[in-house]
């Protein structure tokens, strides 16, 4: 399998209640590799341009709100493919539904705050790495 990257942010409620560390140890007990890292906010432009696709779709304004709320971890997260090993440890979108064992399993409790984001294809990752962090 190819080295890809992918584009890693753990989300508002993540940093609140405070499951960056165990979050972080599960992705390099994976095996991928953190090239980059930094806390910060979501600025209202690299939010409308990360969820550009969704506007006009009934969660866009609460999910701009929740993005730019409070700080997140931008991450740029690489190994063997990547994208894919990354969406698996994540889990299904809904945290009801995400099995137990994955990210938003164990720490979400609601759809609109799902604790973790990560890139749906190498494509969106390249894209989403210039927003966040620049070209
Ligand atoms: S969809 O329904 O196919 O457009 O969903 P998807 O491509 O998986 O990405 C949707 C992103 O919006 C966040 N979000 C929601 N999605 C669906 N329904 C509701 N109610 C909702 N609220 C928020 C979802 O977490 C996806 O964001 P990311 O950051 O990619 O996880």
């Amino acid at each position: 399998m190819a080295i890809e990257k992918t584009y890693s942010m753990l989300k508002p409620d993540a940093v609140r209640n405070r499951h960056v560390g165990e979050i972080i140890a599960r992705i390099e007990r994976s095996g991928l590799t953190i090239e980059r890292m930094e806390l910060g906010m979501v600025t209202p432009e690299q939010a409308a341009a990360n969820y550009a696709e969704h506007e006009g779709k009934p969660f866009y304004n609460g999910l701009i709100e929740y993005i730019t709320s409070g700080p997140v971890v931008k991450m740029v997260v690489s190994g063997e493919g990547a994208v894919k090993k990354m969406r698996t440890l994540m889990g299904a979108t809904n945290p009801a539904e995400a099995a137990p064992g994955t990210i938003r399993g164990d720490f979400g409790l609601i759809m609109d705050e799902n604790v973790i984001h990560g890139s749906d294809s190498p494509e969106s990752a390249e894209r989403e790495i210039g927003v966040f962090f620049g070209a």
